[in-house]
């Protein structure tokens, strides 16, 4: 019988981190199914070819559908990549209240939510992994700045270990992943790393994670992040 592939739903690919992680896995010979909001021209030229959808992580009813479409398949990773630092600089008592939620929305809820509806659809040795940060480290925040965007993913991280506490009869991990300070729109051309080293130390982080159990917290180079 034929060795079947990995499989990976990659969510949130249409740029960026999402786009890199699509690239590298195919080039891994996973089997990827990725995801964008809206047109995402550069994920459908990708050669090899992922399978692509849309859904917007913030629309619980799109994410159904989603799932509804995918009934029946399993994945070795769901990987939630989606996410968004409006308004970053500005702290949190002087913004305006509605993005502060909208990013805790994309960045937190949206992300645990589309974990608990896939959950059954994970196979066993599998992962969730959920795109967290270094500034969603309570430990580490000692120089304040990304206000709305660091408890986003503070939250994320909350939000991940219940999600892990409530699921820890399940046959899957869950890693809450730094992929560095990346060149992208949200990194910034001043970040340290481009897409590539990120996402090839992210796939490879990934790869040696499967079959674990638990709530991780780890870098792109698989180091852990503290709390
Ligand atoms: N770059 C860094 O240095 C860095 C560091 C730490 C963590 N991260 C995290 O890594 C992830 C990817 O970041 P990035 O640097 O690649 O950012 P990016 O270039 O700004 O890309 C963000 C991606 O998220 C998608 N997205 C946003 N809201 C969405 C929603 N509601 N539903 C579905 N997709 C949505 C965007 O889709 P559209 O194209 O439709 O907007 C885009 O594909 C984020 O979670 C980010 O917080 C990044």
């Amino acid at each position: 019988m034929a060795k079947q592939n990995r499989t990976a739903l990659l969510v949130g690919a249409s740029r960026g981190l999402g786009l890199g992680l699509a690239r590298v896995f195919l080039a891994r010979g996973w089997d990827v199914l990725a995801t964008a909001r809206g047109p995402a021209p550069a994920l459908e030229a990708l050669d090899p070819a992922p399978r692509v959808m849309r859904v917007d992580i913030d629309d619980d009813a799109a994410v159904a559908d989603l799932r509804r479409r995918l009934a029946g398949e399993r994945f070795d990773v769901v990987f939630v990549v989606a996410g968004v630092a409006h308004d970053a600089q500005v702290p949190v008592p002087l913004g305006d209240r509605a993005t502060a939620l909208k990013v805790y929305e994309t960045n937190a809820l949206s992300p645990v939510r589309f974990a608990e509806a896939f959950a059954p659809q994970v196979a066993a040795g599998g992962l969730v992994v959920l795109m967290s940060s270094v500034l969603g480290s309570v430990a580490l925040n000692e120089g304040g700045t990304w206000e709305s965007y660091r408890a986003s993913k503070a939250a994320l991280n909350t939000l991940a270990r219940s999600f892990e506490a409530r699921h820890r009869e399940a046959p899957f991990g869950v890693l809450l992943m730094h992929p560095g300070w990346v060149r992208t729109e949200m990194g910034g051309p001043e970040a340290d790393i481009d897409v590539a080293t990120s996402t090839e130390g992210m796939a490879s982080v990934v790869e040696r994670q499967l079959g674990r159990r638990g709530c991780a917290y780890l870098d792109y180079t698989g180091e852990t992040v503290p709390w």
